[in-house]
């Protein structure tokens, strides 16, 4: 158990680096044994989500090994195509393991995925584009076992832009013979980091980036060195803990037009934004005014994962925010973890209404997810006096030491494992 013990009340101010994003590296860590390859990833964040990937890729036989922010993927060696249920049942985008390993090893057999509970998360449309190229896929009660003598390039029209099923059909297409066309794909800036890597390793595609990409064909190249992006909900959580505590913090290393959409709001509530190509300020004095509504959507739209951070910069607010969750279905479970703070808000099915309140008062939460549990953080940090946050390792999911980065910016905090 994690116990994130904050005082609250500091303006945050200073320089953050941001890290590398996890959930550009995860799917990256898959590919990387789509051929007998050696890869170099720099920039790789210390997250437990990256290092239970590390774990699979040495479970199927890999080298796979971290000197400080580098990680070392030997992928000759691959001698296995199973995945064991503890590995899988850590974090949900271990799913992403079944293209690769179909197009590698022409089979992959694992389990049904755990990760954050945020409602109903299935994956069917991971089934649909695999069986598109040729997979047979059998479910034995948790069990997911997956064959194909051969994947033949197809197009895949998915119905909703999934970013998970988006890159699991990129790493299986790579294994395919023939063209694969995939529409209506995902365009998050992850996709588009997955297309550079997979160029690097010897792939043909384009399109990432827009709702149709092409794959045609694999020649690997023998060794790969690759800079993981910055991680753009990291930056997203800086810039809310700037505008909700009040403070001028300068992140660096980022692309701040990845995440507009939030800079968009924050701005419209009252904030400075002073945007550069790899730096952004965020400066904020007041009190924030309301905006929105605030509607998720998928890339380019305002990012489901921003929706609890911003949520929790908003609480202080001079009026009512309304946040509309299109994306997952059970994404207000920090809701009455933050009303313990003296916060108000009202859901009613997939809107939430925050009324501003005049101060928060600090309290002990329970983090139910992992950008719920940053954003019980933020609100705490936003708060009068002392909060507990109860965490059982969801916020180490995501943020590479969130407690150094944020005493560094000012802020009181202190985390006991
Ligand atoms: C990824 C991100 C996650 C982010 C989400 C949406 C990673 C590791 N995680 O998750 O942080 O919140 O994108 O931006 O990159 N769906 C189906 N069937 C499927 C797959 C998805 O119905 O087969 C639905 C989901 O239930 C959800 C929606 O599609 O309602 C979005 O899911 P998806 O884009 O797949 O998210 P993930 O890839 O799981």
């Amino acid at each position: 158990m994690d116990i994130w013990h904050i005082r609250g009340g500091e303006r945050l101010e200073g320089t953050v680096q941001i890290q590398g994003s996890k959930n550009a590296c995860l799917p990256i860590l898959a590919a990387a044994i789509l051929a007998p390859q050696r890869c170099e990833l720099l920039r790789v964040p210390a997250l437990s989500d990256v290092e239970n990937a590390l774990k699979i890729l040495r479970c199927l036989g890999c080298t796979a090994c971290r000197r400080e922010g580098t990680v070392y993927i030997d992928s000759s060696t691959l001698s296995a195509c199973a995945i064991p249920h503890e590995l899988m049942a850590e974090m949900r985008s271990s799913v992403i393991f079944m293209g690769a390993l179909l197009a590698r090893c022409g089979e992959a057999r694992l389990s049904l995925p755990g990760g954050c509970r945020l409602g109903k998360r299935p994956i069917d449309l991971h089934l649909q584009a695999l069986r598109a190229l040729g997979a047979r896929i059998e479910e034995e009660g948790s069990a997911l076992i997956c064959r194909a003598e051969r994947l033949w390039g197809a197009v895949i029209e998915l119905r909703f832009p999934s970013v998970g099923a988006t890159e699991n059909a990129m790493l299986a297409a790579c294994g395919a013979k023939g063209e694969t066309v995939i529409r209506n794909a995902a365009r998050e800036p992850e996709i588009l980091a997955l297309q550079d890597f997979l160029r690097a390793m010897g792939a043909q595609i384009e399109g990432a980036g827009t709702a149709e990409i092409h794959i045609r064909g694999f020649r690997p190249r023998g060794c790969v060195q690759y800079k993981i992006p910055a991680d753009r909900i990291a930056a997203a959580t800086f810039a809310c803990a700037a505008a909700g505590c009040g403070g001028d913090l300068t992140l660096q290393g980022l692309e701040p037009r990845q995440i507009s959409a939030l800079l968009h709001f924050l701005n419209a509530a009252g904030c400075d934004i002073i945007n550069n190509t790899h730096t952004l300020r965020v400066r904020n004095d007041t009190r924030l005014t309301p905006i929105g509504p605030v509607v998720t959507a998928p890339y380019p739209g305002f990012p489901t994962d921003a929706q609890p951070l911003l949520m929790a910069a908003m609480l202080r607010a001079s009026g009512r925010t309304l946040m509309r969750e299109t994306i997952f279905e059970q994404r207000f479970r920090h809701v009455p973890e933050l009303c313990r703070l003296g916060a108000q808000i009202r859901v009613n099915g997939d809107t939430a209404e925050i009324l501003g309140v005049e101060r928060l008062s600090g309290t002990v939460m329970q983090a139910t997810d992992l950008r719920g549990g940053a954003a019980m953080i933020l609100a705490a940090l936003a708060a009068e006096g002392e909060s507990v946050v109860l965490d059982e390792g969801h916020v180490r999911r995501g943020y590479e030491d969130f407690d150094r980065a944020l005493e560094g910016i000012g802020a009181h905090i202190l985390l006991e494992h």
